[in-house]
């Protein structure tokens, strides 16, 4: 395998401890962009990653992605919770959009770099009217923090056509797995409300459907885009749609912990159903989900360690 150097954006976070952990596995130099803002320098992170502490919005990080010259760009450092996109869409655009932007012209400087490995997310879709969205399917967000990456990927496709920038959009769909802080994400939610012994909260009336993928899943596939030849945009999903009620009930089950939920009215900016179909990526390289809900849950929880 050749030896390549990656430059991680968000490397300290949780997709992006993941990805460390498998870029660690090979011979590839990695360095990493985090300001430390929600992610943390962990002991998986070891010597062999060099971290950049700097805002992605800054002329340091420029700077620095100009003296280690990467060949692949992974970056997945944003602003990533949908209600504060809503109560500050100057902060989430500022950061999500003029962010992106810094770094992908650093990286148009860059004489041998080989592709910009942006995270997008299921977020850009909003309310989807087909049971299974494609990547032609209309993008319709419904939060400024899915406008904001449905923005940043107009931009590479320009810079696609305006200069031949090669890219590769990723729109995750809802991503799980262990995190290091406290997660805000769904399943994390309804697991620390258990264990806690404290009642869950369950918006709306649990039937509206998510595509949760595991993280593992995930950072594998965003080290694969690498290899795409082809620039533009893929979906990183299961192809598997499951309601909230589904997912509590796994939960439930898995920490044998039984609490009645309950139960708010919707929240604003959330869609009501999300599955995508992940045939685009799979046919560019053989990439397949390889944990169903239930294995990634069991590991999540650590009832399976191997
Ligand atoms: N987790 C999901 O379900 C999901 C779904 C779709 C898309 N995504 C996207 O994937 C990417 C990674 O998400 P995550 O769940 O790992 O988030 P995370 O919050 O765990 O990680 C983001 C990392 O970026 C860093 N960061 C934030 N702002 C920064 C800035 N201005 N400059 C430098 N570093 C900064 C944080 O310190 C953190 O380490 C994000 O772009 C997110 O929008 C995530």
């Amino acid at each position: 395998m050749e030896k390549k150097r990656f430059l991680i954006t968000g490397g300290c976070g949780f997709i992006g401890t993941q990805v460390l952990r498998e870029l660690l596995e090979t011979p590839h130099e990695i360095f990493v962009i985090d300001d430390l803002s929600s992610g943390e320098w962990t002991s998986t992170s070891e010597t062999r990653v060099a971290l950049k502490v700097c805002d992605i919005r800054s002329e340091e990080a420029t700077k620095y992605i100009l003296e280690v010259s990467p060949h692949y760009v992974i970056h997945l450092a944003a602003q990533v919770d949908v209600p504060t996109s809503m109560a500050r869409q100057d902060i989430d655009a500022d950061t999500n959009i003029m962010g992106t932007i810094n770094m992908l012209l650093a990286c148009k400087k860059i004489a041998n770099f080989e592709r910009f490995i942006f995270a997008s997310s299921a977020a850009v879709y909003g309310n989807s009217e087909t049971s299974l969205l494609t990547e032609l399917s209309d993008a319709k967000p419904r939060s400024p923090y899915g406008m904001s990456k449905l923005v940043c990927e107009q931009y590479l496709s320009l810079n696609k056509t305006m200069d031949d920038f090669p890219y590769c959009a990723l729109r995750f769909a809802n991503v799980y797995g262990k995190k290091n802080r406290l997660g805000k994400d769904v399943i994390s939610c309804f697991g620390n409300k258990l264990k806690n012994q404290e009642a869950p909260i369950l918006f709306g009336s649990g039937e509206q459907t998510r595509d949760f993928i595991f993280v593992d899943d995930v950072a594998t596939a965003l080290i694969l885009a690498t290899e795409i030849k082809k620039s533009g945009i893929y979906n990183i999903a299961t192809n598997e749609q499951t309601s909230i009620n589904e997912v509590f009930q796994h939960v439930s089950n898995i920490l044998q912990i039984s609490i009645t939920p309950k139960r708010m009215a919707p929240r604003l900016g959330d869609v009501y159903n999300s599955c995508l179909s992940n045939q685009k990526f799979k046919d560019a390289t053989g990439w397949e989900p390889k944990y169903t809900l239930q294995e990634g849950l069991e590991r999540m929880y650590n009832l399976i360690t191997t």
